[in-house]
């Protein structure tokens, strides 16, 4: 892929989560249909259907050869593609309709099934996460770096609950507890999209998270990679798009993140001596 065909699908993805942002928009602080979709608390308006359809419009417009996969509609167009846009068009649904302003339009694209070129678009807020493979990152068109946190007791992390939480004993409550004790924080901030993009400008210093979907995830890890970050699954392994399980970090905590996650003691129990 030269870097001139992923500049002109950036300035595409670009101009899918601009539209889709415009749409979310209409419906800040007014939304009137607002309902419940498979797990309890798995939240779906008319804000994300809206989106959805504003953004599969331009990109069809552009591209009608390729494949897209949206959280609301599914696969459309030719899914054997070897081009598979992966949209979300509301990352941070809850959010959105509680006026909590971090949500996201967040357009990725998969090339042969590896993650190239990704937007992360929040309008409430108007930050505008951009990358592509080899063109580096940047926010509001400024270029971004990851941190330079070397250890976990200074680092800040990030992470989230699926929405299946309730049904499941891998619910991230003892990772949670666990990465609390051994770092300065741990926030949940509702959109998995941003949270990368968070890493990605330096904000935090490490992500973790189970149970995503390649909508989630796909424009931010490009994202965070052009910034210098690392992404994985929890044991280091790389990392695998529908496993849904992944460590996002700066790269400089990525060892000793991977290591917390797996080696986690009894619920109760903590070495406070451990450094
Ligand atoms: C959710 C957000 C949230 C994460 C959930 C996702 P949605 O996406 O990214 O941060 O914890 O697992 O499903 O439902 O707002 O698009
Ligand atoms: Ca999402
Ligand atoms: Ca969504």
């Amino acid at each position: 892929m030269s870097i001139e065909e992923l500049e002109v699908f950036l300035d595409i993805a670009t101009e899918t989560a601009l539209a889709g942002g415009a749409e979310l928009m209409s419906y800040w602080g007014n939304l009137q249909d607002i309902q419940e979709k498979g797990s309890p608390g798995n939240l779906v308006t008319e804000a994300d259907k809206a989106a959805e359809e504003a953004i599969v419009k331009v990109l069809q417009r552009h591209l009608p050869d390729h494949g897209i996969l949206t959280e609301e509609a599914g696969e459309l167009g030719n899914i054997t593609s070897r081009y598979l846009w992966a949209i979300d068009p509301l990352d941070g649904t809850t959010n959105f309709a509680h006026q909590y302003p971090f949500s996201a339009c967040s357009v990725g694209l998969l090339i042969d099934g590896v993650p190239q070129v990704g937007v992360v678009f929040n309008p409430i807020l108007d930050e505008l996460f951009r990358a592509a493979k080899g063109l580096g990152a940047t926010r509001n068109r400024k270029q971004i770096s990851v941190s330079q946190t070397t250890i976990l007791q200074k680092s800040l992390m990030i992470t989230g609950f699926a929405y299946d939480r309730r049904e499941t004993t891998d619910n991230n409550y003892k990772e949670f507890c666990q990465i609390c004790h051994l770092t300065q924080g741990v926030r949940r901030s509702g959109s998995a999209s941003l949270d990368l993009c968070s890493i990605a400008c330096g904000r935090a210093d490490g992500y973790w998270e189970r149970g995503l979907s390649p909508w989630d995830v796909a424009a931010g890890i490009v994202v965070l990679e052009e910034a210098g970050g690392k992404v994985t699954a929890y044991n280091s392994s790389p990392f695998d798009l529908k496993s849904g399980k992944i460590l996002a970090t700066n790269g400089k905590i990525h060892d000793l993140m991977s290591k917390a996650l797996i080696e986690i003691p009894p619920l109760a129990y903590w070495d406070t001596t451990i450094n």
